[in-house]
């Protein structure tokens, strides 16, 4: 059993919770001249060190954005290779699994993936469950327009059928409909490539998180750039409308 918790470089404390953008695989590929598929070939890697390195570091949740709702608009070859790298993916992952011992959550809505992607992506859950490191969020088809969207006609669903009562819903009952149910808010949004916008990511969730915005394009993030970030997140002052 761990006794201490690895910390970074810079000995600081560790965020509860970190999400991650991964953004920048296409334009990281751009610029040697390689196909956009060669930059989500290595931003696979990128997110292997970067899980792994969380886990040293014990980090308790971390959560990925892998794939929108709106990647879907991307040419059919992109996408297929990007779902041909996650099924890859995942049968590593529940290939080795005993040796990484991470736990796997899937927050999005994997209806519209193929079947054999739901199947890995079931199994990977279900067997990781008992692992009790870093618990690792994965957003496949993930959209927060979607989860809130999903949530409230849950809600309304369950309202129709006396299941519940629109005067007693709350923030934190409402929070419970949404596929992080359970996880704590992120504390640190992280986005490399340059881009600063928040791209339909945990919109709900998001309210009082730091943000932390890099031009590092995902391929190249590593746990360096994560440490930075965790070294820009202790010193900001977070007051979630209080007065510090
Ligand atoms: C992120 O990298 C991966 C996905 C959105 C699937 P991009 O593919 O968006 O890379 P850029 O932003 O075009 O460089
Ligand atoms: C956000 O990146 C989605 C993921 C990284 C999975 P996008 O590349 O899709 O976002 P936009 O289009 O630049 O806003
Ligand atoms: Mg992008």
């Amino acid at each position: 059993m761990a006794l201490f918790r690895k910390k970074p470089r810079t000995e600081e404390p560790i965020p509860n919770h970190i999400a991650i953008i991964m953004d920048g695989n296409g334009r990281w590929a751009k610029k040697r001249g390689l196909p956009r598929t060669a930059g989500h070939k290595v931003g696979a890697e990128a997110f292997r060190t970067i899980a792994n390195y969380a886990k040293s570091i014990g980090l308790h949740y971390l959560t990925v954005y892998a794939f929108s709702t709106e990647n879907w608009k991307r040419s059919t070859d992109e996408v297929e290779t990007i779902m041909g790298l996650l099924e890859k993916y995942l049968r590593e992952l529940i290939r080795d699994m005993d040796k990484n011992r991470v736990r796997f959550c899937f927050f999005g809505d994997l209806s519209r993936l193929s079947p054999e992607l739901q199947q890995e992506a079931r199994e990977t859950a279900e067997r990781s469950a008992r692992y009790t490191g870093v618990q690792v969020n994965f957003c496949l088809n993930y959209g927060g327009r979607d989860e809130i969207l999903r949530a409230a006609k849950q809600f309304a669903a369950d309202c129709a059928s006396g299941k519940a009562r629109p005067e007693e819903l709350t923030e934190a009952g409402f929070s419970d409909l949404l596929y992080s149910a359970g996880v704590p808010d992120p504390d640190l949004i992280i986005r490399p490539s340059g881009e600063i916008r928040i791209s339909n990511f945990l919109l709900w969730q998001s309210a009082y998180s730091e943000y932390y915005f890099t031009d590092t394009l995902w391929p190249d993030f590593g746990p360096r750039d994560l440490d930075a970030a965790i070294h820009a997140y202790n010193r900001r002052s977070r007051r979630f409308g209080g007065v510090k």
